[in-house]
């Protein structure tokens, strides 16, 4: 390695200049010898002994998942992974394809010291089943799937292993609530832990009633209530909101439906609770929203009520052709 040569006395007055004048490799450890310091050198330096020394190579220290990787996947293998990072809380969540998975450890060891958080786990498998949870793998950190998420200034309560919860749709969230009039009265069929109720209840004055058939998230959704400062209320309840709906003896101005694998099948009960002109969020999985607005149009018919489309978005993408689609209606009695 080419390096200055100076006596030792001169070593650190020599090594600022040098690095001054960004000449000094920062790759290498300058190296002392009794009488004399070798200053690794990017180029030919005027002015100064140069010599040819063996230096040791500075250990690195990696300043992103890249480079905590880049020895062990391509470039292409780690962009892939980047973008399947989901943080909840102090909780990382990596989707990391089949070929990868004998490197999960590397990969989760990465993850923990590059996000610096509590635990990093795998998604094992899709999201399934009534309550709609996946298995997940613990990769690094601490084993603790409880945490609180943040979102939109609401602290969000939940265990990652035991509800669902996706902080990608936070916009969709802040969109809906944003859309809520004071006053309004608001059935949440599906409410899971209670992102849209607690969001929108600590923004807008309104009346809440809150469903899901996971106990574990009605046990979430009730301590999110205490955690957060409500300018509205919530009223929640545990059990299928078909059977559950039949002791409200109300009708709601809004109700939001997001199970988007299976919201259809429930919009018979939601025609049925909704109040005349008020407003349906519904969300489904499909590659367009003709499906899912010929769904609205058909509960409408059956029950002599028709429904005016406001809005209709892509929320995500679920796989390369298709999303989670949210289409927002608005139901009145046939004239
Ligand atoms: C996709 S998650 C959405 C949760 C929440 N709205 C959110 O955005 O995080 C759907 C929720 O519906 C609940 N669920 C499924 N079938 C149900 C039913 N028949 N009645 C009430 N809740 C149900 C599941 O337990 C799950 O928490």
């Amino acid at each position: 390695m080419k390096c200055v040569k100076v006596p030792l006395k001169q070593l650190n007055d020599t090594r600022i200049t040098l690095m001054e004048k960004g000449l000094m490799s920062m790759d290498f450890r300058i190296k002392t010898d009794g009488e004399f310091g070798y200053i690794p050198i990017t180029e030919d330096v005027s002015g100064y002994e140069i010599a040819d020394v063996e230096l040791e190579p500075m250990k690195k220290v990696a300043h992103s998942f890249s480079e905590l990787l880049e020895d062990e996947l391509t470039s292409d293998e780690i962009e892939n992974l980047k973008t399947s990072f989901d943080t909840i809380g102090d909780i990382v969540i990596l989707e990391i394809p089949d070929e990868l998975y004998s490197k999960r450890q590397i990969i989760g060891e990465a993850a923990y010291k590059f996000t610096k958080r509590k635990a990093v786990y795998m998604k094992k498998s899709a999201i399934k089943g009534t309550i709609r949870i996946r298995d997940l793998e613990f990769l690094a950190g601490t084993d603790d799937s409880i945490t609180i998420h943040k979102e939109h200034g609401a602290r969000l309560k939940l265990d990652v292993r035991e509800v669902y919860f996706s902080p990608r749709l936070a916009t969709e969230r802040k969109r809906v609530m944003e859309s809520v009039r004071d006053g309004e009265k608001i059935l949440d069929m599906f409410c899971g832990i209670g992102p849209f109720p607690i969001v929108i209840a600590r923004n807008k004055n309104v009346k809440i009633t809150a469903v899901d058939i996971n106990e574990s998230a009605i046990r979430y959704l009730k301590e999110n209530i205490g955690l957060n400062k409500l300018a509205g209320s919530i009223k929640p309840y545990c059990g299928d909101v078909r059977e559950v709906s039949k002791s409200f003896n109300c009708k709601f101005d809004r109700i939001i439906m997001n199970l988007p694998g299976l919201a259809y099948t429930f919009l018979d009960v939601a025609v049925d609770l909704i109040e005349d002109s008020g407003i349906i969020n519904y969300y489904e999985f499909s590659n367009s929203y003709e499906q899912g607005i010929k769904r609205l149009e058909s509960a409408c018919e059956k029950s002599e009520k028709k429904i005016e489309i406001i809005n209709c978005r892509k929320v995500k993408s679920t796989s390369p052709d298709e999303w989670h689609v949210a289409i927002d209606g608005k139901v009145s009695k046939k004239n």
